[in-house]
């Protein structure tokens, strides 16, 4: 059987479940976009002293990175599509608590529900959608979860522009439940993961869903064959990771990548981007806010190049192009702080170049590591293995998120921003040795290629041999 298809057209059912899964992601931006227009707010409610302003943000990463930590064991047993609904409810709780907190413990409470809620939608929607969307466009569907935490992201700093003018706070929190309700209605109408409902030895259900998205009977029925050639695998989750050398080496890797994604210094950008404007001479919060804001849509619109390009280039080239342009831009800005920023012209030469640097991460790093992440665990593991690497995300972005401001104190903006633009370099280093291009192959092919111990970067190497057969296993 052909590891590849080529059908020309995509059952739209497919990406209407795929649209709604990444909705998912749309709640993740908004939760990490909104509260720093918040917080002046609510530090001056609730007379915050610093160290309280810094609980109030980081909580919920610590619920995220533990939600991460629940999901794989959660959404093995309970299956992908309980898992979102569960994420989506927690959403509404959080939202609404953060709503009507009437003092800074309530506040913590919720903001750690939220935590959690978006460390289960991290670890689930890129999952889930990995094992619906067919091969040809996989890249592109799971990109629409990342495309979806960019409109959250510039959602949440629109609406926290627009609605500081009266502080309203509550809202800014509050108005996060309706977009948290439709996704647990939309989420209500999806089917379960076919791979998952192979795992449970559900193969009539897993066919019946597969014959829904698929164009004909005959493409899902070969998928349903591959599907249930890697169920066959005794061992699962942590015990694979204990016994199994190959599936260790695609953990290890998932880690190493959500590491470069946050590394690259995008989420500080993200979390202190009106402190960067002020750094670059925007004194007034005025233009610091809008030109939050520029990023953010700068964010939103450089996804769709992902979409465009993700499973016509492959992720390689476009991963190494995205590196290497941020690797530059940190070095124009360091040098830029570091010569100082003296005129308009040059206030808006670093806007440019920041703004460069974010299109480099959004074409880039930002989705293709959550599909990458998606796509190189094997079935059995598969879970375990996407807990490990969107932990890994939250691990990073805390010490990212914590460390920020420190560095700026201690080796100036020059300093910190050459210190992100190597460890761009770094990352290209990684993804010349390690990354591998999983454009166009089947989940089940990539499995047999690792589980084989091919070097990790020949993972997604199409399969070899006169009969056209991918590479065997057993
Ligand atoms: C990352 C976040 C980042 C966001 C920016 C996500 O993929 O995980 O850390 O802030 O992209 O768009």
């Amino acid at each position: 059987m052909s590891t590849i298809s080529h059908p020309t057209h995509t059952n739209r059912q497919t990406i209407l479940v795929c649209f709604l899964a990444a909705l998912a992601g749309l709640l993740f931006g908004l939760d990490m976009g909104v509260i720093a227009g918040a917080l002046p707010f609510i530090a001056n409610e609730f007379n915050l002293s610093s160290h309280h302003q810094e609980v109030v943000v980081s909580i919920m990463m610590l619920g995220a990175a533990l939600g991460a930590l629940c999901s794989g064991p959660m959404s093995s047993s309970l299956g992908r599509k309980k898992s979102l609904l569960l994420g989506a409810v927690l959403f509404i709780i959080g939202s609404i608590g953060c709503a009507v907190a009437h003092s800074m413990e309530v506040l913590a409470v919720s903001r750690f529900i939220l935590g959690l809620a978006v460390g289960v939608a991290s670890f689930t929607a890129p999952l889930y959608l990995s094992e619906i969307a067919p091969e040809r466009i996989r890249g592109s569907m799971i990109s629409l979860y990342q495309l979806m935490i960019t409109i959250g992201i510039l959602a949440a700093f629109l609406s926290d522009t627009a609605l500081s003018e009266g502080g309203h706070w509550r809202w800014m929190l509050g108005v996060i439940t309706f977009p948290a309700i439709v996704l647990f209605i939309g989420v209500l109408t999806l089917p379960e993961s076919p791979r998952w409902l192979a795992m449970k030895d559900k193969h009539e259900l897993a066919g019946k869903v597969l014959k829904l998205l698929r164009n004909s009977d005959k493409e899902a029925q070969d998928e349903l064959n591959q599907i249930r050639e890697s169920v066959k695998m005794k061992q699962r989750g942590l015990q694979l990771f204990r016994h199994n050398a190959h599936f260790r080496r695609s953990t290890y890797l998932g880690v190493l990548l959500q590491f470069m994604q946050q590394f690259t210094g995008m989420t500080v950008i993200m979390y202190y981007a009106p402190k960067i404007f002020e750094i670059a001479g925007f004194a007034t919060t005025r233009e610091q806010m809008w030109g939050t804001v520029i990023a953010g849509l700068t964010n939103v619109l450089a996804t769709f190049i992902a979409i465009a390009l993700v499973d016509r280039w492959g992720r390689k080239p476009i991963l190494k192009l995205g590196f290497s342009g941020m690797a530059v831009c940190m070095g124009i800005l360091g040098y830029m702080f570091h010569s100082g920023i003296s005129n308009p012209t040059e206030q808006y030469a670093a806007v440019i170049v920041l703004l460069i640097f974010i299109t480099g991460f959004a074409m880039s790093a930002g989705p293709l590591i959550w599909v990458l992440c998606s796509e190189i665990q094997p079935l059995a593991g598969r879970d375990f293995g996407v807990t490990c690497s969107t932990m890994a995300n939250w691990i990073a972005n805390m010490i990212i998120g914590a460390t920020f401001l420190t560095l700026i104190d201690t080796i100036g903006s020059s300093g910190t921003f050459w210190l992100y633009g190597v460890l761009n370099v770094v990352c290209i280093v990684l993804t010349l040795l390690f990354v591998p291009e999983t454009k166009n192959i089947s989940l089940e092919h990539i499995e047999r290629n690792l589980m084989c111990g091919n070097p990790l970067r020949h993972i997604g190497q199409p399969p070899q041999g006169k009969t056209g057969k991918a590479i065997t296993t057993e």
